[in-house]
């Protein structure tokens, strides 16, 4: 709230000039900073501290409960807040649970669409999913706190030649008992099969092709395979999800084949229109500055990029909504920019963006791969985790009884999993170094959970504090904490406006050390004075909060006792 004061204030005063209010790294440059008086000095030729100068003698009236002083420091205008303010602040937020989250409503009668997670049916999830899980599945809770009316969109991968294919592959080699018996890997088998043997069978592809024409047209025997492909995909996507804490009741499941019957009309009125047209017996449309998108092949099948469109329609005009997030690899970039650009030729009146992300790489620095070589499988990863987090727990702590020492290595295993791939920007590509992981003193998930954990031991042995003599919190260290708390909601909107979580993960982290640090260096529950130690534990409640709520947001669990 405060950085949005000094903002409005300094905007007040100086109306159309594009300055930042941002909170500095280093303690000594003050809570807050601003470069105001460098854009004013370039605009005016003037020489920025000369302007800083004046510039405070203008806000400094409006600000003066709250700030102690200002300095100008090679023109930047640092400021440095009052610590009766930041008491003051620290009472609301213990005593109203709602008094940061309220500064971080930017969100009101906002709808978002945010599409994450999109497996295919009929193949396992792959590490590429794992990442949209986790970032769209955060993106989403924060979107949702900051008010947005949110509606979490599953694309599910369940049409397209690979079909005929499979369903070649399940006539011809197919039994019955063994797909029952394990279907996806059954499944997977089967195409790795039907690819195997088209090297010396080139009909295959043809008949590949003439099995999805039936599928399209409605053959029942097609179409029952097909359905009964999808249902146990769905099955084994739903225990994957669970293992995840994924709520999938949140969830809208559409399948790419939920918009067949409407690739004709799209077709019909992109031809009208003249914006798509024929070439080499392909339906295509040109787009500037970009390969031409094309809609239909030449055998008549329609392509992923037509559903796509399709379905983006269906959530514009049927969802009412004005923006949508897509989750999605890198990898596909160029088929978002030809999604977007044919919208924009259609006037599709919504802000579409691609949320990317990059590949998963190994310890050795290449992609992700098993020691043959071949992809790793979501449920592999999640196995692994899980094995090595049993480990860290017990060794932390080996009193714990079984199924306790289950369930917290559960949580930390999928923390630590989460963590990895959130604390780092969505763009760039992720190591899995799992030692690291699961580093209890490090940079980590398992660290912020350990964290809370012991927060709420102090609070479980010294009570949940009192507010009413919280000026004898006067340790830097304690205002420090204080004003980090105030960091929150700012955080929260910046994640938002950056469509990253990487920001809210790595304040987390902060915000922990430095609670560390503090109740490792000043003995809480041995303070002799009373009142201090009841407005130390207000503090540490405080802290305590803000990590559960933020770890919640990032889809991580936070448990009391660990
Ligand atoms: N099913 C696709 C895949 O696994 C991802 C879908 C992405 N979303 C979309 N609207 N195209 O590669």
């Amino acid at each position: 709230m405060i950085k949005s004061l000094i903002q409005k204030v300094i905007s007040d005063s100086y109306p159309d000039i594009n300055f930042e209010v941002t909170t500095p790294d280093q303690k000594e440059f003050g809570h807050y900073s601003t470069n105001i008086a460098f854009v004013l000095g370039k605009k005016e030729k003037k020489n920025p501290n000369e302007i800083a100068k004046s510039i405070i003698e203008t806000i400094k009236p409006k600000l003066e409960d709250k700030i102690e002083k200002t300095e100008v420091i090679g023109g930047y205008i640092n400021f440095f807040l009052k610590n009766s303010y930041l008491r003051e602040q620290l009472k609301n937020i213990f005593l109203d649970e709602k008094y940061l989250w309220n500064q971080a409503q930017i969100g009101k009668d906002k709808k978002v669409i945010i599409e994450y997670s999109s497996p295919n049916i009929a193949k396992p999830m792959h590490i590429g999913h794992l990442r949209s899980t986790i970032i769209g599945d955060a993106l989403a809770n924060i979107y949702e706190y900051t008010g947005f009316n949110i509606i979490r969109w599953n694309f599910i991968g369940d049409w397209g030649t690979q079909f005929g294919k499979l369903i070649v592959a399940y006539k011809k080699w197919g039994e019955q008992k063994r797909l029952e018996a394990n279907p996806i890997p059954y499944l997977l088998e089967l195409y790795i099969r039907f690819h195997e043997e088209l090297k010396n069978n080139p009909s295959l592809e043809k008949e590949g092709q003439f099995e999805f024409q039936k599928l399209e047209n409605g053959d029942p025997e097609n179409k029952k395979l097909w359905e009964y492909f999808k249902i146990k995909s769905i099955n084994e996507f739903n225990r994957i999800y669970e293992q995840l804490n994924i709520e999938t009741d949140k969830m809208v499941f559409k399948g790419e084949s939920d918009y067949e019957s409407k690739l004709k009309s799209i077709i019909d009125n992109l031809t009208q229109r003249d914006i798509a047209k024929e070439s080499e017996g392909a339906l295509i449309i040109e787009l500037p500055d970009l390969p031409p998108a094309m809609l239909r092949k030449s055998d008549g099948a329609t392509l992923y990029l037509t559903r796509d469109l399709a379905s983006l329609e269906d959530r514009v005009e049927k969802k009412q909504t004005k923006k949508i997030l897509y989750v999605v690899a890198n990898q596909q970039a160029l088929h978002f920019e030809q999604l977007f650009a044919v919208a924009k030729l259609l006037k599709i009146d919504a802000e579409l963006v691609h949320v990317k992300f990059g590949m998963v790489l190994g310890e050795d620095g290449k992609k992700l791969a098993t020691r043959e070589g071949r992809v790793v499988l979501l449920q592999e990863v999640i196995n692994k985790i899980e094995d090595l987090a049993i480990k860290t727990v017990k060794e932390k702590n080996p009193q714990l009884d079984e199924s306790r020492s289950n369930e917290v290595a559960h949580a930390v295993a999928i923390g630590a999993l989460k963590y990895n791939d959130l604390k780092q920007h969505p763009y760039s590509d992720i190591t899995f170094d799992w030692k690291a992981m699961l580093n209890l003193g490090g940079n980590s998930g398992p660290y912020i959970q350990y964290t809370f954990a012991r927060l709420n031991n102090i609070l479980e042995k010294g009570g949940q504090g009192e507010t009413s003599h919280l000026e004898l919190l006067t340790d830097e260290q304690e205002l420090n904490l204080i004003s980090e708390l105030l960091n929150f909601p700012e955080i929260i909107k910046q994640c938002v406006q950056l469509n990253t979580a990487n920001s809210l993960a790595l304040y987390l982290y902060h915000l922990a050390s430095k609670a560390n640090h503090f109740y490792e260096t000043i003995r809480i529950l041995d303070d002799q004075e009373t009142a201090r130690k009841m407005a130390r534990l207000v503090l540490i409640k405080s802290v305590a909060q803000i990590l559960e709520q933020g770890l919640n947001l990032l889809g991580i669990k936070a448990l009391k006792r660990i």
